[in-house]
């Protein structure tokens, strides 16, 4: 049954606004809400407007919400199976297309397409058909959908098929496979995933980058010219400043900066330590360790920087599902202890890892930030390179891969790593932390200037005007 039937305005998405904790020995259900570009940019449409957002259960806790109907107004949650829920999203979206799309893969053993990739293929084309069904049910006539993610490139044409009459729009929030890799997926699959995205009016992506990959997989699998008229779109997604400026000066904010100066500590002499910081998902695409071997590698080639630097590293818990996150996740703390093992004093730690997810922590390093170290293997956008010079106290320099898709906006200001290239990175570290205080408050400026240039309400309007036009 759909909750508000007629929606003029519907997002789907596979992690929702909202999850649920479920207390086993109480049964009590406890709501958290998320945050994210998606959420903010949904602000910007009048609460009376009664948008749906659809979603997938994710846990025991969602799925018992389902089970007990108490969702909040404006989210529907399906309760696909929790076997097809987990190839969908482990074995392909996570495992296939994430790989994909961020060039993952060790080539000489993977990807290997067998029986099993087929079955996991078959999951998701039913859980993408489960949220196409459930948004023809929910949208009013010649209603705008926008559906997110790789997670759901079928379902625009499945959509499509069952109503018509509306306005579909897909938007990838990572970066897209450059052609030669994205045909390491079987054929008709490759086939099969573009024309799902090509149900849609509009396919839009956070940089050019990204959409001129897309268009090049288009022309070499399905031919030249995008077959269906779909049109393609770049909207790329800033860093929200009013709501940082402030959530940054908050009390919580302001205990964690105590205890953070207190852990990095002075150097010989008093004078506060330089910091280096990073706040990531562990995530493979993030190239935490890699960042940790430039980290170290500048304390090799650097002796001076021994003793009066900390490399802050906030790597929280991804997709802990997966074997290879875990194993990832080992490497990133074995490497890190590594380094405070071979450099560490009684007064100095060179690396402070934290794992455990702590959103005001992480601003509290935001603010204490000299350095902001955002190295990606491949990205499609990276908000924390646009919040970290928002948020910073005193300006900080903002190392940058050039496969991150911020590259595009704030090449300009920061100091650009190729981020398979540990002693470049070590090199840009060391420039970064020597750099004069009135050129870096200069370019910190910029930088925020640029990162916040298309705040989320910004991005989620400009979609949906591109949708009428369409
Ligand atoms: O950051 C890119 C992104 O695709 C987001 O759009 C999406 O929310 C997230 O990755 C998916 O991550 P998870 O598997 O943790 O839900």
């Amino acid at each position: 049954m759909a909750s508000t039937p007629g929606a003029q305005i519907l997002v789907a998405s596979n992690r929702g606004p909202v999850s649920y904790t479920l207390d086993v020995a109480t049964g009590d259900l406890t709501a958290k809400r998320g945050g994210g570009g998606l959420v903010s940019g949904l602000s910007a449409i009048d609460p009376d407007a009664g948008a749906v957002w659809v979603c997938s259960a994710l846990g025991a806790g969602d799925r018992e919400a389902v089970r007990q109907g108490v969702g909040e107004p404006g989210v529907r949650m399906l309760d696909i199976p929790a076997d097809v829920h987990h190839d969908a999203y482990n074995g392909i979206a996570n495992s296939t297309l994430w790989f994909l799309h961020h060039m993952l893969y060790q080539t000489p053993l993977e990807p290997s397409f067998g029986a099993e990739f087929r079955a996991r293929w078959a999951a998701y084309e039913s859980y993408n058909r489960s949220f196409a069904e459930a948004l023809a049910e929910e949208a009013a006539d010649g209603a705008a959908v926008l559906i997110q993610d790789y997670h759901l490139a079928l379902a625009p044409r499945m959509l499509r098929e069952l109503r018509p009459d509306l306005r579909i729009g897909h938007f990838s929030h990572t970066p897209w496979a450059p052609v030669d890799y994205f045909r390491l997926l079987p054929d008709d699959i490759a086939a099969q995933l573009l024309s799902g995205i090509l149900g849609a009016d509009r396919a839009a992506f956070l940089t050019r980058r990204w959409a001129d990959a897309f268009t090049e997989c288009c022309h070499a699998v399905l031919g030249p010219g995008i077959p269906s008229g779909t049109r393609i779109g770049v909207h790329g997604l800033g860093a929200d400043a009013d709501f940082l400026r402030a959530r940054a000066h908050e009390a919580d904010v302001d205990e964690r900066m105590a205890a953070l100066r207190e852990q990095i500590g002075t150097a010989p002499g008093g004078t506060p330590r330089r910091t280096i910081v990073r706040v990531d998902r562990t995530e493979l695409s993030k190239n935490i360790v890699r960042g940790l071997l430039a980290y170290r590698q500048l304390l090799d080639d650097q002796p001076s920087w021994r003793g009066r630097v900390v490399n802050v590293a906030f790597a929280y818990p991804s997709r802990q599902d997966l074997a290879v996150y875990r194993e990832y996740t080992a490497e990133v703390q074995r490497v890190a202890h590594e380094i405070n093992e071979q450099y560490g004093t009684p007064g100095w730690t060179p690396v402070l890892l934290h794992v455990k997810d702590d959103f005001a922590r992480s601003l509290a390093a935001y603010r204490l930030a000299d350095v902001a170290l955002v190295n990606p293997i491949r990205d499609g956008m990276n908000l924390v390179a646009k919040e970290m010079p928002v948020v910073s106290d005193e300006g900080c320099v903002l190392v940058l891969s050039r496969e991150a898709g911020a590259y595009e906006e704030l090449s300009d200001d920061a100091i650009v790593v190729n981020p398979y290239d540990v002693s470049g990175t070590a090199a840009a570290l060391h420039q970064a932390l020597s750099m004069p205080a009135d050129e870096r408050a200069e370019r910190t400026k910029r930088l925020a200037a640029a990162g916040t240039a298309l705040p989320p309400t910004q991005w989620f309007l400009d979609q949906l005007r591109g949708l009428e036009s369409a």
